[in-house]
């Protein structure tokens, strides 16, 4: 499976909270059951806990699954890379990643960090690799450096307040064959008149008319850690806009200027 096969609506997995497990395990496995299957995480969530409660929702459901974790920068070293894919690999209790991203732009040159996935892709411990939070500049000297088709996807911030990658990065992303996921769908969601009435219209719910919006740019991964949010969400599946409705959103949350964010 390779991210033009991934359903449009996947799972997140940062801040589960300790006293959560039990909750997040239940919601993984009833996204799972209902189509959510593309899985996002990386060592730095909870320091590995993240990756370790996936492995217990993943039971019998590995082969089913497209797992992506991810490296952080000061790991991204082209020993360091390939050690803290072994160790997440240990803790997910899988022999292979579907895709390793590396988190963010570090100070690791990306030469010895897209090396090392070249490796980690050619010893079969990941499938395919990519980035996170890189803008088209950087993602252009990354898909320059890695060769053609080589970087899978590019996963960055995208929501109903947060549009800016509409204007230049996933055209950039979209002339060099990158797939576009989009983090933190519901960031400081609000719910418009325009959003409830298209809503209304479809007999759908506010967050599901985000995520069927949100979706026609980039795969989305909203994390839930409550099964009827997690059924909320892939409602969203199979959820079609028209472009009348489409176009009531897009006036509802205009594109602004980008801000800095921290970075998870
Ligand atoms: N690459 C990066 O740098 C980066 C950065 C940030 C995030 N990410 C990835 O993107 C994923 C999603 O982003 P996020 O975790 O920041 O936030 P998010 O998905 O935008 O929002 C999560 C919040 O929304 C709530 N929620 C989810 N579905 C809901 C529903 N149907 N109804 C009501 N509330 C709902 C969750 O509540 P409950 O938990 O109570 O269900 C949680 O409080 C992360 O988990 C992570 O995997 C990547």
């Amino acid at each position: 499976m390779n991210f033009a096969d991934v359903p449009r609506i996947g799972q997140g997995t940062w801040q589960i909270e300790d006293d959560d497990r039990p909750a997040m395990i239940a919601a993984l496995r009833a996204g799972f059951d209902a189509g959510l299957t593309h899985i996002d995480t990386a060592e730095l969530y909870g320091g590995g806990y993240a990756e370790e409660v996936i492995a217990e929702a993943l039971g019998d459901r590995r082969e089913r699954l497209f797992l992506v974790s991810k490296v952080m920068p000061s790991n991204a070293s082209r020993r360091g890379t390939v050690t803290a894919c072994e160790r997440s690999l240990r803790r997910l209790g899988t022999d292979r990643l579907d895709c390793y991203l590396l988190h963010w732009p570090g100070s690791e040159p990306l030469e010895d960090t897209l090396e090392a996935f070249e490796e980690l892709r050619n010893a079969g411990k990941i499938r395919a690799y990519g980035v996170s939070n890189f803008g088209e500049d950087l993602l252009r000297e990354a898909a320059r450096i890695a060769g053609p088709g080589k970087i899978a996807c590019n996963q960055v911030l995208y929501n109903l307040g947060e549009r800016h990658i509409e204007s230049k990065l996933l055209p950039a992303c979209r002339a060099l064959d990158i797939a576009v996921v989009g983090y933190s769908p519901f960031m400081d969601f609000k719910e418009s008149p325009a959003l409830r009435s298209v809503a209304t219209e479809l007999g759908a719910t506010g967050r599901q008319v985000a995520l069927a919006f949100l979706a026609r740019n980039a795969l989305q991964i909203p994390k839930a850690s409550r099964v009827d949010h997690v059924r909320d969400n892939a409602g969203a599946l199979h959820l079609r806009l028209t472009a009348e409705q489409t176009a009531r959103i897009e006036e509802a949350y205009p594109s602004k200027v980008r801000r800095q964010l921290p970075t998870a």
